[in-house]
């Protein structure tokens, strides 16, 4: 190689050199802008997330004031009815008075009187237990509190504000959870995480269906853990589909009551707040069964 050629080729090298740095510079300035744009893109899906599960709270809170409307209307439409027709009676009374009243219709009005009273204390007090038990569900529901509780009455209480959605159906909702489970956890997203889980045995695997049952079952795993098992023999899922039903927004019933965001939040609730884990196994045709082991005593609150 004579000298010429290889300053030749030393100033190529050069040159290639120049035209590498500046690549690397251009392209370094490319990934630092794409990076500044993914990192406002997951500020706005943090922010979306937040609104979601804010109006998911919304929309549970509408439901738990339409159950209290629901279950408040027998005991006091029940008040209203005998109250007024102890109204009646008495007017009657009052008119046979004028004209001569029977001892036997005296008495016949004062067992009617008897009986009235007996009812409205019964239904009043009905209407008065249901309100306060409400009034801790509702508590339970806005504030996400902690607090000491029986997992088997929680649970009866949920069911509660569910009846406005299972009542106008045919399908059968179980529940066998022993009286002992003395939990310290967070009544509020436990309520969450079961009335999510029986809506969708409802609405996806019921889809309508003639029949179903759902399936709530309870115990303590040993001294220290709770199995939690929700059941439906409804439709099941499609294998195709199990890996994605906890992405968010993964819905089978897009403008049909589906948002996608249920099982996203349950999983949410279950890893996060109540400090548990939870699977969902499914056969198609068959049914659904989500196991959801949790800790009685909820680890302490991250501050966040
Ligand atoms: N019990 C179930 N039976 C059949 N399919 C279900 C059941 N639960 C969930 N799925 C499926 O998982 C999907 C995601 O559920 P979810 O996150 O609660 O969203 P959404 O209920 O809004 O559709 C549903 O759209 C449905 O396809
Ligand atoms: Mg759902």
């Amino acid at each position: 190689m004579d000298i010429t050629e290889k300053r030749r080729n030393e100033d190529r090298i050069r040159e290639l050199n120049i035209g590498l740095e500046k690549r690397v510079e251009e392209r370094t300035a490319e990934l630092q802008a794409a990076n500044d744009q993914l990192k406002t893109a997951m500020a706005h899906l943090q922010q979306a997330q937040d609104e979601l599960l804010r109006s998911e709270k919304l929309a549970a809170l509408g439901s738990l004031v339409a159950g209290i409307a629901h279950e408040l209307n027998t005991p006091i439409g029940n008040s209203l009815m005998v109250a007024s027709t102890l109204g009646d009676h008495t007017k009657s009374i009052r008119e046979g008075m004028s004209v001569g009243l029977r001892r036997a219709d005296f008495e016949h009005y004062l067992a009617d009187m008897d009986e009235a009273g007996e009812q409205l204390v019964h239904n009043l007090r009905r209407a008065s237990e249901l309100i306060n038990s409400f009034k801790q569900v509702a508590v339970d529901q806005t504030s996400s509190q902690r607090r000491e509780f029986g997992l088997a009455e929680v649970i009866s209480e949920i069911l509660l504000t569910l009846r406005p959605v299972t009542k106008k159906t045919p399908y059968v909702i179980d529940v066998d959870v022993p009286e002992n489970v003395q939990m310290d956890s967070y009544p509020g997203p436990l309520g969450q995480v079961i009335s999510n889980l029986v809506q969708n045995a409802i609405l996806h695997g019921f889809d309508g269906g003639p029949k179903g049952k759902v399936l709530i079952q309870a115990h303590k795993l040993d001294d220290h853990q709770v199995e939690l098992k929700v059941s439906d023999d409804g439709k099941g899922i499609p294998a195709a589909h199990m890996r994605r039903i906890f992405d968010p927004f993964f819905t089978t019933k897009l403008g049909q009551g589906g948002s996608g965001l249920g099982l996203n939040v349950v999983h949410t609730v279950v890893t996060g707040v109540l400090g548990g884990h939870i699977s969902i196994e499914s056969e198609l045709g068959r049914g659904t069964l989500v196991t959801v082991v949790f800790p009685m005593v909820a680890p302490a609150a991250q501050s966040s």
